[in-house]
C-alpha cells in the first residue's frame, strides 16, 4: 500500500460559461520515504492537486488515501499526518500570533508535548525567536518557521508547494539543504511542487510532469531528465535555464497552450507539439511506460 495514492482525480471548476479541469484524470503515488517533484507550468493545477490532498478541494471524480484512509475534508489531528509548507511564508503564517504559538498550533492541536524551542533548533533557528512575530524575521526566517511548524509532528507526508519561489537564491539553497536534511532525520515523503527544474532534480527521487491539468509524464527523476518520453518534457529539459529565467519554466514550444475550457478528446500538446499526428487531435490519448516511466503520448521518444 502506498502512503498517497491520487486515482483518477478529476477536479473542475466554473470559468466563464465554462468549466475548466484543473485535475484532469490525475493518478499518482508516494511511497514512504520518497520524494516525489511534480513539475509544470502556472496554471496547469499543481496547487490544486495538492490541496486535495490536504482535503481542502473536494474531487468531482476519482479518489484519494492516505495511509489507506480516505481522504475526505480536512479533519482534526490531520497535521500529524500530513505537514504542508505553502509558497509564501509570509502570507501562511499569521501576523498577530507570535512564532512559539504559530508552531504550536498543530502541535497542540494533536496533543504533542513537542517543545518549541526543540522545533525551532531543529530548523536552525534561535529558540530566542519564539517571542517574535512573523514581520520581525526575514524571509528565509519565515520560512523555516513555516517548515519547522509543518515538520513539528513528524508526519509522513510532507506537501511543499513552491516553497522557495518567493526567497532569493542564497535562501532559496539553505532552505533546499534544510528540506533535505530534515526529510533524512524523520524519513518524511515529500509531495515537492516546483517549477524550478533545478531543484527538482536535486531533491526527487521521481518526477511527475503536468499539463494543462494532466500528468504527462511520470518517472524516475534521472530518466525523466536524460530519457524523457513525452515531447513536452524534452522541450523542458532542453530549454537550458538562463539567468533571466532562473526560477521560472523555460517556455518550452511555440504554439498555444489550449484553453482549458474547450478541450477536445485528444492531445492538449497536439498544437506545440513537433511529433503531432492527426490521430493525436482525435482520439484519447493512452498511457506507455517504458518500465518504471509512464507518458501519455501517442508517439513517445524511443
Ligand atoms: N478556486 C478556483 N476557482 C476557479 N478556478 C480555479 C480555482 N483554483 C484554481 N483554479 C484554476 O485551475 C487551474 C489550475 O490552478 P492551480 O492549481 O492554482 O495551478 P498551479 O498551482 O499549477 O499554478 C487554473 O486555470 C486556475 O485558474
Ligand atoms: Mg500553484
Amino acid at each position: 500500500m502506498s502512503l498517497l495514492e491520487v486515482r483518477n482525480a478529476v477536479v473542475s471548476f466554473r470559468a466563464g460559461d465554462g468549466r475548466i479541469r484543473a485535475l484532469d484524470d490525475v493518478s499518482l503515488n508516494v511511497e514512504k520515504g520518497e520524494t516525489i517533484a511534480v513539475v509544470g507550468e502556472s496554471g496547469c493545477g499543481k496547487t490544486t492537486l495538492a490541496r486535495s490532498v490536504l482535503g481542502l478541494q473536494r474531487l468531482d471524480s476519482g479518489s484519494i488515501t492516505l495511509d489507506g484512509k480516505p481522504v475526505d475534508g480536512v479533519k482534526a489531528g490531520q497535521a500529524a499526518t500530513v505537514g504542508m509548507v505553502w509558497q509564501d511564508p509570509f502570507a501562511s503564517l499569521d501576523p498577530r500570533w507570535r512564532i512559539k504559538d504559530i508552531v504550536k498550533e498543530p502541535v497542540s492541536l494533536a496533543r504533542s508535548n513537542e517543545n518549541v524551542g526543540q522545533v525551532l533548533r531543529d530548523v536552525g533557528l534561535d529558540e530566542g525567536m519564539a517571542e517574535r512575530y512573523p514581520h520581525q524575521l526575514s524571509g528565509g526566517q519565515r520560512q523555516r518557521v513555516a517548515i519547522g511548524r509543518a515538520l513539528a509532528l513528524r508526519p509522513p507526508l510532507v506537501i511543499c508547494d513552491e516553497p522557495t519561489a518567493a526567497l532569493d537564491l542564497s535562501m532559496q539553497a539553505q532552505v533546499l539543504n534544510l528540506l533535505r536534511d530534515l526529510q533524512a532525520s524523520i524519513g518524511c515523503a515529500f509531495l515537492y511542487i516546483s517549477h524550478d527544474l533545478t531543484t527538482v532534480r536535486f531533491l526527487a527521487d521521481r518526477v511527475a510532469v503536468m499539463y494543462v491539468g494532466q500528468i504527462v509524464e511520470f518517472g524516475p527523476t534521472e530518466d525523466v531528465f536524460n530519457r524523457p518520453m513525452h515531447p513536452y518534457t524534452a522541450a523542458l529539459m532542453a530549454s537550458a535555464p538562463t539567468l533571466d529565467r532562473l526560477g521560472h519554466l523555460p517556455d518550452p514550444a511555440e504554439g498555444e497552450v489550449p484553453d482549458p475550457r474547450s478541450l477536445g478528446i485528444g492531445c492538449r500538446f497536439a498544437g506545440r507539439c513537433p511529433r503531432v499526428e492527426d490521430i493525436c487531435r482525435a482520439e484519447k490519448v493512452p498511457p506507455i511506460d517504458r518500465g518504471a516511466q509512464v507518458a501519455l503520448c501517442r508517439f513517445p521518444i524511443e
